[in-house]
C-alpha cells in the first residue's frame, strides 16, 4: 500500500494492446509504496476503462486536458496539467506507443498526457511497447535517440510474441522489470542545481578535414560523451555552450549549439565563445591532420593516386590551455596504450585542471553508450572510473570540477 509522504508516480499509459499490463504495474508501484496518478490518452481508453485504474487508485484517472470533475471545461480543471507535474517525483509512460514517443521528441501537447510531459521538469520513464517493424523502424530508432539524449530513462521492450503475431522485440516489459527501474531512478537523488549560474564550453563530436569537394579525413567520434557532459551541466543549472563537430548523435536540448565542420573552425569558435566561459571541456576527438591543399574539384580516379600531403592543426585544448585565466580546463585523452603515462603528459603538456583518460579501440569508447577511464587532476589525484553510461560519467566528471574549482570559480 502507498506509504504516507511516499514518492509520487504519474503512470501515463497510451494506447496499445499492453494497456492492459499497466494495471498490473500500478498495483506493483503501489507495492513498493509509490502513490500512482494515472492519465489515459484516447486511444488507451479503447483498450482498458479508466475505472479499472480508478478502483486500483481510488483516484480520478485523468482522460481528458478539459474535462473537469463536474464534467464541465473550466479554467481550473485545463491547467490541471501544472498542478500534477509539480506534485509528481516522475512521469513514467507504459505502454509508450511509437506515437507517443515521436509526440514527446517532437514536443506536441494536443492531449493531456503530452501536455504535461511538456510542463514537467522533473524525471521521465519510458517503457514502449509496439510491433517489431514499428520499434525497428528510422524514425522510432531516432526519437529514442532523442529522448535518451535529453535524459528521459528507457525500459527497453522484450523480444517474443507479439499481439500482432509476429515474433521479435517490441513487447513491454514485465511490470517488475519496470517498476524496478522506476524504483532505481528515484532512488537516486534529483540532480543539484550546483552549477547553476557558471557557464559551461563544450566540445563535442568529430571534426572533418577536406581533401576535395566530396572527401574528406575524420574519426569514430559520435559526440555522444560531449552530449552526455552538456545534458548533465545543463540539468545541474548551467548555461551550456556546444561547439560540435559533424556528430551522428543527437545533441542535448536546451544547449546553445555552435555547428562547426573543421579544426580551424572549431578553434575559431572555441575562441569566441571563451570570454563567457567558466568551464571549459574539450571532449571533441580534432583531427590532428588536415591536407595542405584541398582541391576544388574532384580528385579522379584515372589520375595517379594521390599522395595526400598533410599540415598539423591548433592544438585548440593547449592554445586554451594557455590563456586560462581562472577558467577550470578539462581535457580528454584518446589512447589506445599507456593510459596514464600518455594522459598525465596531455595533462601537464596542455594547462588542463583535470584530464580524463579513456583506452579506445576493440568497441571501447567510440560510439558507445557507455565509457570508463581515469581521471587526472593537477594536483596528482587520479579517480579510476569503472564501466558506466557516459551521463554517468559525465556527472563524475562535474562532482571533480566542482571538488578541484570550489575556490577558483568567482
Ligand atoms: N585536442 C584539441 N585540438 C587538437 C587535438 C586535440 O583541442 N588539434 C584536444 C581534444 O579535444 C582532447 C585532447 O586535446 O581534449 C587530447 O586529444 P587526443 O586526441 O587524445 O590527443 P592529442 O593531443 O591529439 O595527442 P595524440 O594524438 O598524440 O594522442
Amino acid at each position: 500500500m502507498p506509504q504516507p509522504g511516499g514518492k509520487r508516480i504519474v503512470l501515463g499509459v497510451s494506447g496499445g494492446i499492453a494497456a492492459y499490463k499497466a494495471a498490473e504495474l500500478c498495483r506493483r508501484l503501489q507495492d513498493r509504496g509509490f502513490s500512482v496518478r494515472v492519465v489515459m490518452t484516447a486511444s488507451a481508453q479503447k483498450f482498458v476503462m479508466p475505472l479499472t485504474f480508478a478502483a486500483l487508485t481510488g483516484e480520478r484517472v485523468i482522460t481528458d486536458l478539459f474535462a473537469s470533475d463536474s464534467g464541465d471545461a473550466t479554467l481550473s480543471s485545463a491547467i490541471d496539467h501544472i498542478g500534477i507535474a509539480q506534485e509528481a517525483d516522475l512521469l513514467l509512460v507504459a505502454p509508450a506507443t511509437a506515437d507517443i514517443l515521436a509526440k514527446f521528441t517532437h514536443g506536441i501537447a494536443d492531449d493531456f498526457l503530452t501536455t504535461m510531459h511538456l510542463a514537467y521538469a522533473g524525471r521521465v520513464l519510458v517503457a514502449p511497447a509496439m510491433n517489431s517493424n514499428m520499434w525497428a523502424h528510422p524514425a522510432t530508432a531516432e526519437n529514442i535517440a532523442t529522448l535518451r539524449a535529453r535524459g528521459v530513462h528507457i525500459v527497453e521492450p522484450d523480444a517474443g510474441e507479439l499481439a500482432c503475431g509476429m515474433v521479435g522485440p517490441g513487447r513491454l516489459a514485465e511490470p517488475d522489470r519496470i517498476a524496478d527501474a522506476a524504483e532505481l531512478i528515484l532512488s537516486i537523488p534529483a540532480a543539484q542545481p550546483d552549477l547553476a549560474g557558471k557557464r559551461v564550453l563544450i566540445t563535442a563530436g568529430p571534426t572533418r578535414e577536406p581533401i576535395d569537394p566530396v572527401r574528406y579525413i575524420s574519426n569514430r567520434s559520435s559526440g555522444k560523451m560531449g552530449f552526455a557532459l552538456a545534458a548533465e551541466a545543463r540539468d545541474r543549472g548551467a548555461s551550456v555552450t556546444i561547439v560540435c563537430g559533424p556528430a551522428s548523435a543527437a545533441p542535448p536540448s536546451g544547449c546553445k549549439i555552435v555547428p562547426v565542420e573543421t579544426a580551424q573552425q572549431m578553434y575559431d569558435r572555441v575562441m569566441e565563445n571563451l570570454d563567457a566561459a567558466q568551464i571549459v571541456v574539450m571532449a571533441a576527438a580534432v583531427a590532428d591532420y588536415r591536407p595542405a591543399s584541398v582541391a576544388t574539384q574532384k580528385i579522379k580516379k584515372d589520375q595517379s593516386a594521390p599522395a595526400v600531403e598533410l599540415e598539423p592543426t591548433q592544438d585548440i585544448l593547449k592554445a586554451v590551455g594557455a590563456s586560462k585565466d581562472g577558467r577550470i580546463l578539462v581535457g580528454f585523452a584518446a589512447e589506445t596504450e599507456n593510459l596514464q603515462a600518455n594522459a598525465e603528459r596531455k595533462l601537464r603538456g596542455k594547462n588542463c585542471d583535470l584530464l580524463v583518460a579513456n583506452l579506445v579501440g576493440d568497441g571501447l569508447a567510440f560510439d558507445t553508450d557507455d565509457n570508463q577511464g581515469l581521471i587526472l587532476s593537477a594536483s596528482g589525484e587520479v579517480v579510476e572510473i569503472s564501466r558506466m553510461s557516459k551521463r554517468q560519467m559525465a556527472g563524475r566528471i562535474f562532482d571533480e570540477v566542482l571538488r578541484t574549482s570550489r575556490a577558483t570559480i568567482a
